[in-house]
């Protein structure tokens, strides 16, 4: 999906993997998270968020998000995001958005 070199640590990066899904990818100390880039309140990106140890900010209402899980962590934001796994393949970030 990414290269891991294309994610700062600290910051996310979005990319569309369907009409209907965009995911973003965020480099964290403790490794690569993803969730869906649309933020559950009003449809912001959530890549271009600022980063705050496990949470993302929404840049749009300040919405928050866990980026391990996609639950809300402030509001405005009550709905979850969905989250998927990721794995590190040679340098590839593959993440699993199919189930
Ligand atoms: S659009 Fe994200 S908090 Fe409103």
């Amino acid at each position: 999906m990414f290269e891991a070199s294309e994610v700062p640590l600290g910051e996310g990066r979005a990319k569309s993997v369907d009409p209907d899904l965009t995911i973003a990818v965020f480099h964290l100390d403790d490794g690569f998270f993803a969730i869906d880039d649309t933020c559950s309140h009003a449809q912001a990106s959530l890549s271009e968020g600022e980063v705050v140890g496990h949470v993302v900010i929404c840049p749009r209402h300040g919405g928050r998000f866990d980026l391990r899980t996609g639950k809300p962590a402030g509001l405005p934001a009550t709905g979850k995001v969905a989250s998927f796994p990721v794995q590190v393949d040679s340098g590839s970030i593959l993440v699993d958005w199919e189930g």
